[in-house]
C-alpha cells in the first residue's frame, strides 16, 4: 500500500491564522481507487474543556439485583461505570439542580449535549424522592432508539433489571412494570398515554428531553403538558388555599388529621393528582422560545465538556457523498491517529449500503490495514443490536460507526475522535396545498453541523470532515425548521381531538402551524371518515382510528379491511409499510437480487408482494418449528434473508409490528379474516382506503396523482415499475431526481366513485 500526501490549499482567512490555525495536508489513497478527497482546514469549535469535579457524588441508591456469574467482570464494569458518572460535568451539580426543581415547578435545563442530561438527571431526581408513593418519573425522547439504550444504560447503572425500577416504552414495546419509577419513553407514546390518563397521573415529574429538536410529537407535548401542568396546578391551589402542609416534592403532610380539605387532597392523590413538575431539556444555547413558551419559566445552563475540533471542508463539492464518504473513512483509517469514526447518513438504507462496501473494501486491503469494524444505529434496528454501538471495538480496531442524526444529539458514543458529516438530512416536507407529504434529503443547519462536529470533541482534540466546501457552510439556514410547520397534521390532530381539544386553531402550539396545513388535515381526516362535518370525533370510526398507533391512513385501512373480511391481509401490508425498504439491491449483485425479489413478486402490485414475503416466512418458519428455541429461528430467518435479498432486519421489526397491531385490532373486536385468493377484494379495500393515494395513467406513460394534480413516476423498486395499468394506488410520495411513487398496487378506477364516492363524486 503506498499513500501519497500533499499540501492542501489553504481557505484560513487573517483572523483564523492569528489564532494559529494549521497548514493540513491531504492523502491521496491509491489502492481503493477513485478520487481522493481534498480538504482545507478552516475552523475550530472552541474549547470548553473543564476539569471534572473530583468531589462529585456519583449517587446510587438502587439495589444490586442483578444475577450476574462472571464477578470479578460484573465488579470492574460497575467500578467503572461509577467513575464514568462521577466525571461526568453534571455530576457536580446534582444538589443545586434538585434545589431548583424544588423551587420551581417549570425548569429549563440548556446543556451542551454528553454533559449526562439524559442518563443522570432521572436518577437525581429519584434519589431525591420524586418517586415516593409509587410515582414515576418520566422522560421523553423523540426517537425510539434514545429511549431503549438509555433506558438500558440507566438500569445498568443502577444495577437493576430492565423493565423493573427503569423501564422504557415505544410504540409496539412496552418494558415496564408496576414498579417502573423512572420510565424513558417516545414524545408520541406519552401523548397516546394521555388518551387514556388526561392528567397523567401516574407521574411527578416529566422531562421533556431533546426539546431543541421541535419534532411535531414535542410541540404537540409542550402544548398539552402545559394544559395539564395549569390544571393540576389549579387543582392543588384551590385545595391548599387553608394552608395544608406539604413536603418539599409535594406530598401532604399526614400530620393535619382533621382538616377536611386533607381528604380531598388525599382522594385527589388518590386519583393521583400531586403537582407535575415539568423540565424541558434542550441542547441548544437558546433557551427563549421555552422559557417565554412557560411564561417566563427559570433557565439553568450546564456547561459540558468540549475539546477543539479541527473543522475540514472538502475544497470541491462532492457528486456522490455516499463515495465521498466512504474514501473519507479509509483516509481517516489509514493515515490518522488511533480513534473511532462517527459519520452521519440519512437513513437505514444508506447505512446498510455504506456498511457492505467498507467491509469489501477492507478485503482489498493488507491484512495490518483491515482492524476496522462498523456498527449501525438507526430508528428500526432491532433493540438487542442497537447497544452494540456502545460496546468499545475489539482492541486494535477502530469502529466506524454508521448513524442517521440520532447520533446528533440524542446518543453519545464514548470515543469518537472523527467525524464525517456529509451535511445532509432526511426530512419530512409537506405542501398544504397539493396535500402531499414526502420524505427528502435537505441540507443541514448550520445548527446541526455544530452540533455534528462537535462529537469529535467529546474524549479529547477531534477533526470533523465536511463533505461540502465552506462557502456552502455559509448558505446553509441557522436552524432547523420546527416539524409541525412541514409536516401532515393528520394524526396530530386526530389525537388533539380525541384528548379532547375541539379548536385545533386555538391549541396554543409553542409555534403555530400554517392555517393552510391544519385546514388541509381537518378536512382529510372529514374525508377518512374520523371526523365529522362539524369537526367532531366520529363514532366509532374516528374513536377506533385514534385508538391504533398508527397514521390515520393505515387505522383506517385496518377498519375497512374488516369489512372486506381482508383484514388478515391489511395487518401484514401495514406492518410491511411500516418498515424501511424490506428488499435491498447490492450494487455488484442487482440481477441477483432482482431475481430473488421475482420469486414474490405479484403481478398486482407491492403490497401482494410484500405480504408474499411474509408469508414465506412465516411457511418457513413453520415448516422447521421442529427446531428450538428462538436464536435457532433468527438464525433460520437470517439465513433465508440474506439468500433472498431481504433485510432481515426490516422483516424481523415488521413482524413485531405485526404482532402488536394484531393485539390492538383484537381488543378493538375487530373480525380478523382472510380474502384467501381472492386478491381482488383486497385491492378493492386498498383502493377504499387509499383513495386519496390514486393515480391515473398519462399517455406519456407517467402517472397524474388524482389529489394533488402531481406528475409521478413509479419508482425503479416497485414490481410495477414496467406496468402499464392504468389505475393505481400507492402508500409513500418520495422526493429525489423525480416525484416517485412508492409501494403501488393496480385498482380498477371504477372502485373509487364506487367506494369513496364521497370524493370522487365531488371532482367531477
Ligand atoms: O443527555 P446528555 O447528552 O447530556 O448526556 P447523556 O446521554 O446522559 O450521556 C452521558 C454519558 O453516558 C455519555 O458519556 C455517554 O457516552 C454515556 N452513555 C453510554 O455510555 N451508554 C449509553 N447507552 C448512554 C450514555
Ligand atoms: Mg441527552
Amino acid at each position: 500500500m503506498k499513500i501519497r500526501g500533499s499540501a492542501a490549499e489553504y481557505l484560513g482567512n487573517k483572523n483564523e491564522q492569528k489564532q494559529g490555525f494549521k497548514l493540513k495536508y491531504v492523502f491521496v489513497w491509491v489502492k481503493v481507487k477513485r478520487l481522493s478527497l481534498f480538504f482545507s482546514c478552516r475552523a475550530k469549535m472552541p474549547s470548553m474543556a473543564q476539569t471534572p469535579n473530583p468531589s462529585a457524588n456519583g449517587n446510587l441508591s438502587f439495589n444490586h439485583n442483578n444475577n450476574n456469574n462472571n464477578k470479578p467482570n460484573f465488579f470492574a464494569r460497575s467500578r467503572k461505570i461509577l467513575e464514568q458518572r462521577k466525571s461526568l460535568p453534571i455530576a457536580s451539580v446534582e444538589r443545586r439542580l434538585i434545589e431548583e426543581v424544588r423551587k420551581h415547578d417549570i425548569l429549563i435545563i440548556v446543556g451542551e449535549t454528553g454533559s449526562g442530561k439524559t442518563t443522570q438527571i432521572p436518577q437525581f431526581l429519584f434519589n431525591a424522592g420524586f418517586c415516593r408513593g409509587g410515582k414515576t418519573v418520566g422522560i421523553t425522547q423523540p426517537r425510539r432508539v434514545a429511549a431503549v439504550t438509555v433506558a438500558k444504560r440507566v438500569a445498568e447503572e443502577c444495577g437493576v433489571e430492565l423493565g423493573q425500577k427503569v423501564g422504557y416504552s415505544i410504540r409496539f414495546e412496552d418494558v415496564t412494570s408496576s414498579s417502573t419509577s423512572i420510565k424513558y419513553m417516545t414524545d408520541g407514546l406519552l401523548l397516546r398515554e394521555a388518551l387514556l390518563d388526561p392528567y397523567l397521573s401516574r407521574y411527578s415529574v416529566i422531562v421533556v428531553d431533546e426539546a431543541h429538536e421541535r419534532t411535531v410529537h414535542t410541540d404537540v407535548l409542550l402544548g398539552l403538558l402545559k394544559k395539564v401542568h395549569n390544571v393540576r396546578s389549579k387543582y392543588i391551589r384551590d385545595h391548599t388555599s387553608v394552608g395544608h402542609k406539604r413536603t418539599s416534592d409535594g406530598a401532604i403532610l399526614e400530620k393535619e388529621n382533621a382538616d377536611p380539605c386533607i381528604s380531598v387532597l388525599k382522594q385527589c392523590e388518590g386519583r393521583k393528582l400531586p403537582p407535575l413538575k415539568l423540565i424541558i431539556m434542550s441542547a441548544s444555547l437558546d433557551a427563549r422560545v421555552f422559557s417565554e413558551y412557560f411564561g417566563g419559566a427559570r433557565a439553568v445552563h450546564i456547561q459540558g465538556r468540549q475539546f477543539p475540533v479541527d473543522i475540514f471542508y472538502t475544497v470541491n463539492p462532492q457528486t456522490d457523498y455516499l463515495d465521498s464518504a466512504i474514501i473519507t473513512i479509509f483516509q481517516i483509517h489509514l493515515e490518522e491517529a488511533p480513534g473511532d469514526i462517527l459519520v452521519f447518513l440519512t437513513g437505514q438504507e444508506e447505512i446498510e449500503s455504506v456498511e457492505k462496501q467498507i467491509q469489501d473494501n477492507l478485503r482489498q486491503l493488507p491484512e495490518d490495514s483491515r482492524k476496522m469494524s462498523t456498527a449501525p444505529i438507526f430508528s428500526s434496528l432491532p433493540s438487542e443490536q442497537q447497544m452494540r454501538v456502545f460496546a468499545p471495538a475489539p482492541a486494535g480496531f477502530r469502529k466506524v460507526i454508521l448513524a442517521t442524526n440520532i447520533a446528533e444529539t440524542s446518543v453519545t458514543i464514548p470515543g469518537v475522535k472523527y467525524v464525517i458529516d456529509p451535511g445532509v438530512v432526511k426530512a419530512r416536507c409537506y405542501d398544504p396545498i397539493k396535500g402531499m407529504e414526502s420524505l427528502i434529503v435537505v441540507p443541514t443547519s448550520k445548527a446541526q453541523a455544530l452540533q455534528r462536529s462537535g462529537r469529535a470533541g467529546r474524549d479529547g482534540r477531534g477533526k470533523c470532515f465536511r463533505l461540502y466546501p465552506e462557502s456552502e457552510f455559509e448558505k446553509l439556514e441557522d436552524s432547523t425548521k420546527p416539524e409541525i410547520k412541514r409536516c401532515n397534521l393528520s394524526n396530530v390532530i386526530l389525537q388533539l381531538k380525541a384528548l379532547g381539544v375541539d379548536d385545533i386553531f386555538g391549541f396554543d402550539f409553542i409555534e403555530k402551524p400554517s392555517r393552510a396545513a391544519i385546514k388541509r388535515s381537518v378536512e382529510e381526516l372529514i374525508l377518512l371518515g374520523a371526523l365529522t362535518d362539524d369537526c367532531k370525533l366520529s363514532d366509532p370510526v374516528g374513536h377506533q382510528m385514534a385508538r391504533l398507533p398508527l397514521d390515520p391512513i393505515y387505522s383506517k385501512a385496518l377498519i375497512l379491511a374488516s369489512q372486506f373480511n381482508c383484514l388478515e391481509e391489511m395487518l401484514i401490508a401495514v406492518a410491511m409499510l411500516s418498515v424501511e425498504s424490506i428488499f435491498y439491491e447490492p450494487r455488484e449483485k442487482k440481477n441477483e437480487a432482482r431475481t430473488a425479489k421475482n420469486c414474490f413478486a405479484s403481478p398486482e402490485g407491492d403490497h401482494l408482494t410484500l405480504i408474499n414475503v411474509y408469508r414465506a416466512s412465516n411457511d418457513l418458519l413453520e415448516k422447521r418449528k421442529s427446531e428450538v428455541g428462538k436464536d435457532k429461528h433468527e438464525k433460520i430467518l437470517r439465513k433465508w434473508c440474506k439468500e433472498n435479498f431481504i433485510s432481515s432486519r426490516s422483516l424481523r421489526h415488521a413482524r413485531d409490528i405485526h404482532s402488536q397491531i394484531q393485539q390492538h385490532v383484537e381488543q378493538m373486536g375487530l373480525c380478523i379474516s382472510s380474502c384467501g385468493d381472492d386478491t381482488l377484494q383486497f385491492r378493492r379495500c386498498l383502493a377504499a382506503a387509499f383513495f386519496l393515494n390514486a393515480a391515473l395513467k398519462q399517455p406519456n406513460k407517467t402517472y397524474r396523482a388524482l389529489a394533488s394534480g402531481e406528475v409521478v413516476h413509479i419508482h425503479p423498486t416497485s414490481v410495477l415499475f414496467h406496468t402499464k395499468a392504468d389505475c393505481i394506488i400507492f402508500n409513500e410520495f418520495v422526493k429525489t431526481s423525480k416525484e416517485y411513487i412508492r409501494n403501488v398496487t393496480i385498482i380498477d378506477g371504477f372502485w373509487l366513485t364506487e367506494l369513496a364516492p364521497h370524493y370522487y363524486a365531488r371532482q367531477e
